[in-house]
């Protein structure tokens, strides 16, 4: 499945697709990487493993919708069929999000719906949860809404502080992006009643306790 990755700055994420999709037994081939800021460190990145990059900068359009067909042009350019959000941090418009229903995903640093937003290793914090993570979710026009495709969990530490527990979901993350888009690619994932069906899905049967004892 032609894919595209939209990033804004370190494209760690991004990097985890590249690595999944370099084996030949995965699904799915990145067939861009799009930045909104000509600054990305992740642009570099996907150059040097030879992946088609391109700055479309926001700061050179008048509008949102104007941005956002000029990144429209450069998807249907290079034949994407699955667009994902990796780090993007840009708003986008209830039209462009719709165009590509179903299709667009999006990681978030929480464990959805807790956490919406910007600074989510702070509020998990704030609100003492035990238990933080991330999620894959399809994207809807509300910011960070939409069918989620996959989550994982992690212990939150006593001592931890944002950057740790970010550093602990950030490798949770770049293992549930490339799963969730090889169950799409394989189509073994599907929105049905703004719920994600998995085919074949192998469930854990452990539960996660924090603490444990
Ligand atoms: C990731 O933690 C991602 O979940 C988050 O930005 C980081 C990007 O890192 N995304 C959002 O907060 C979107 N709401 P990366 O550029 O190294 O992938």
């Amino acid at each position: 499945m032609k894919t595209a990755i939209l990033i804004s700055g370190r494209g760690s994420n991004m990097e985890a697709l590249l690595t999944a999709a370099a084996d030949p037994d995965y699904p799915a081939g990145i067939a861009l990487v799009l930045s909104n800021r000509p600054g990305a460190p992740g642009l570099d990145k996907a150059a040097a493993r030879g992946i088609p990059t391109l700055v479309v900068d926001h700061k050179q359009y008048d509008s949102r919708e104007a941005f956002e067909a000029a990144v429209t042009d450069a998807l249907a350019d290079a034949g994407a069929e699955l667009v994902c959000l990796a780090g993007f941090m840009r708003l986008l418009t209830d039209g462009f999000v719709e165009r590509w229903r179903d299709r667009l995903i999006n990681i978030h640093p929480s464990l959805l719906p807790a956490f919406r937003g910007l600074h989510t290793h702070e509020q998990a914090l704030a609100a003492g949860v035990r238990l933080h993570g991330c999620t894959v979710h399809f994207t809807r026009p509300a910011m960070d809404e939409g069918p989620i495709i996959a989550q994982a969990a992690v212990p939150v530490h006593p001592d931890d502080d944002a950057d740790t527990l970010a550093d602990r979901v950030l490798a949770a993350e770049h293992r549930i992006y490339p799963l969730a888009v090889r169950l799409i690619a394989e189509g073994r994932a599907r929105v049905e009643n703004e719920r994600v069906l998995v085919d074949d899905a192998a469930i854990p049967q452990t539960p996660l306790i924090n603490p444990a004892g």
